[in-house]
């Protein structure tokens, strides 16, 4: 909490733990929230994540059923369990907009991101399936934004997290997008401009999600054929 706890008291904003596979947590949540604010939420940001089995160096080929049960209860499910609570309790206002952090390798196979590629599926399927009903009844959008990979707790979590970054940023025309830039998108999106947008999954990644090879990944994957000579003057290929 040591860090969430500082930001609260620079913003002098309520700080309110809960564990989010919890719903008795999160009830409290909406309701101490809607009671601090002094009436309906806006948007809430869903921004969490964990899997006990890369924790636990679990392979996806020998993963741990009971951690995999955590690993989507606290990535996924958890984002449903919000909804829902927020939906009985009418915590969110007509117009509201609720946002969930998301990664590519939900849609496409990144080596190492191991069971948190299928709590990330889920989560975006989620956020279709509940934006119906939600925008429907309540006029509220639920929307999931796939961001670049960046150097968090839970990213540094990741194999070979610092190659990947590397990867990724030359990849993407306009380079890897940071957690500020993060930050501002989710904002735009928590807005009133963006308010026919609903049930998306949102690229924010720089261009990488659209790309097959860039001239900067083609120079550097080049580099490691590139031949040179070893100490008996033999030509090798590195
Ligand atoms: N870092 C990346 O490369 C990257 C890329 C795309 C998406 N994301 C997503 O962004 C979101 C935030 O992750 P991050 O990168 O800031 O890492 P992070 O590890 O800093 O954040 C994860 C958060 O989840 C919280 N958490 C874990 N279990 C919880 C529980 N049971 N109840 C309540 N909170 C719990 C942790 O306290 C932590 O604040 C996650 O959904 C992550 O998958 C991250």
């Amino acid at each position: 909490m040591g860090e969430v706890r500082a930001l609260a008291e620079r913003l002098q904003a309520p700080m309110i733990p809960a564990d989010a596979t919890s719903v008795a947590d999160l009830e409290t949540v909406f309701t101490e929230s809607t009671q601090a604010l002094g009436g309906k939420i806006d948007f809430v940001l869903h921004s969490i994540g964990m899997s006990p089995n890369v924790r636990k160096k679990r392979t996806y080929d020998d993963l741990d059923y009971d951690l995999l049960s955590k690993t989507l209860d606290i990535s996924a499910v958890s984002f449903h369990k919000m909804l829902q609570v927020a939906k009985k309790q009418d915590a969110i206002a007509e117009g509201g907009s609720i946002v969930a952090l998301t990664y590519v390798a939900s849609q496409r196979t990144f080596f190492g991101y191991n069971d948190m590629a299928d709590a990330k599926s889920l989560l975006e399927s989620i956020a279709r399936s509940f934006g119906y009903i939600y925008g429907r009844e309540k006029g509220v959008r639920i929307n999931t934004i796939s961001q670049s990979p960046t150097l968090t707790t839970a990213g540094s979590g990741i194999k070979g997290m610092d190659h990947l970054m590397d990867f990724a940023d030359k990849m993407s025309p306009l380079g890897n997008a940071t957690a500020d830039d993060c930050a501002d998108y989710c904002v735009t999106l928590f807005s009133d401009l963006t308010r026919k947008v609903t049930m998306q999954n949102l690229f924010h990644d720089g261009g990488f999600s659209s790309m097959g090879m860039s001239l900067r990944a083609m120079n550097q994957y080049s580099k490691s054929f590139e031949e040179f000579k070893d100490e008996s003057g033999k030509i090798v290929y590195g």
